[in-house]
């Protein structure tokens, strides 16, 4: 097929790219910034500059490249920091996943487009209710915290809107396996501690899994959802330690809920104490999908181990 991989040069979609090549994809490669076109060639794909919220752009772009499949794996997370308000640091992202879905399916669908996958997420959004690990059918959290209000709205536009037009969004567990992954340098330094009794559940997942399972869904998956995730659902109690171990870094601070309350705001709070996990069963079940890094106990390691 001709793939047309909108971010092509992040974190994910650099991943994608030479995987799509190696199951004979032909890509073409969006990136927005300066200098993305040679690493879009350097992956072994055709270079597009694109602003995903530029809809005139995109169509233009879609209409030229003539593609038989989409990848929508935009956001724009580079160097972001996190503070209290979760909306004020993805707004940027948020518009990606609104105004940047809506206007690559309208290009899809006038190009005559069949095949569309998109990025979504699947930690911290299911309802904080019920048992730890929950399934694509399960419910998303009614209630978001307020600082995360429109973040969620915006996954579940793109939720929406893909699998309504006949598309995949592919919800990710937290990606790992760079040097530069964002929780590396706060674990390094102690800055991310564990909060209360560490009872939330996250799920992750390495980008090099998160890519395979993407390629797959590509060319196997049905219309719908798919959680993208490792096979450990894990408490922060337990993930966090050891994710400080592999990094050899000291041991992750412990914080009372009271305290995070007051320094990091209810947001982070809902992540270190009530989150649910997600599981990959369907993943594995239609996709046939299986993962190098099953749990974030060998990938941590893996990835960060010298
Ligand atoms: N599931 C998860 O846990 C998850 C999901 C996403 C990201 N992250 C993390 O967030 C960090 C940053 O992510 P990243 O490296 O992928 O960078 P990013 O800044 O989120 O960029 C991702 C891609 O989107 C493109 N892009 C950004 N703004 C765009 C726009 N307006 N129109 C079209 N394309 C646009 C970027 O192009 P340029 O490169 O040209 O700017 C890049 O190709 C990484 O550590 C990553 O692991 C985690």
């Amino acid at each position: 097929m001709r793939v047309f991989v909108a971010g092509a040069t992040g974190a994910i979609g650099a991943r994608l790219v030479p995987q799509l090549i190696e199951h004979g994809h032909e890509v073409i490669g969006s990136f927005r910034s300066a200098g993305g076109a040679e690493r879009v060639q350097g992956l072994g794909a055709e270079p597009v500059q694109l602003d995903l919220l530029d809809a005139r752009g995109v169509r233009q772009a879609v209409l030229a490249a003539k593609p038989d499949a989409i990848v929508h794996q935009a956001t724009a997370l580079a160097g972001v920091r996190f503070g209290r308000s979760l909306d004020r640091s993805f707004g940027p992202t948020n518009r990606l996943r609104t105004q940047g879905t809506d206007a690559l399916l309208a290009a899809a669908r006038e190009a005559g487009v069949q095949r569309f996958v998109a990025q979504s997420f699947a930690s911290y959004r299911y309802a904080r209710e019920g048992g730890p690990v929950k399934t694509e059918d399960d419910p998303l959290d009614p209630d978001p915290p307020a600082m995360a209000r429109e973040t969620n709205a915006a996954m579940r536009h793109l939720d929406q809107a893909v699998t309504s037009a006949g598309g995949i969004a592919l919800r990710y567990g937290g990606f790992y396996g760079a040097a530069n992954d964002g929780l590396v340098q706060p674990v390094r330094k102690r800055q991310f501690p564990v909060i209360g009794a560490g009872g939330g559940i996250s799920s992750f997942i390495h980008l090099d899994d998160a890519a395979a399972a993407t390629v797959l869904a590509l060319d196997l998956g049905g219309a719908g959802l798919y959680n993208i995730v490792d096979d450990e659902p894990a408490p922060m109690s337990e993930w966090l330690p050891a994710l400080a171990a592999a990094l050899g870094a000291k041991p992750p601070r412990h914080v009372p809920l009271w305290l995070a309350l007051l320094i990091a705001g209810k947001g982070m709070v809902m992540m270190a104490d009530g989150s649910r996990g997600a599981s990959n069963e369907k993943a594995k079940r239609e996709l046939g999908w299986k993962l190098r890094y099953p749990s974030w106990r060998q990938g941590f390691p893996a990835a960060y181990g010298s």
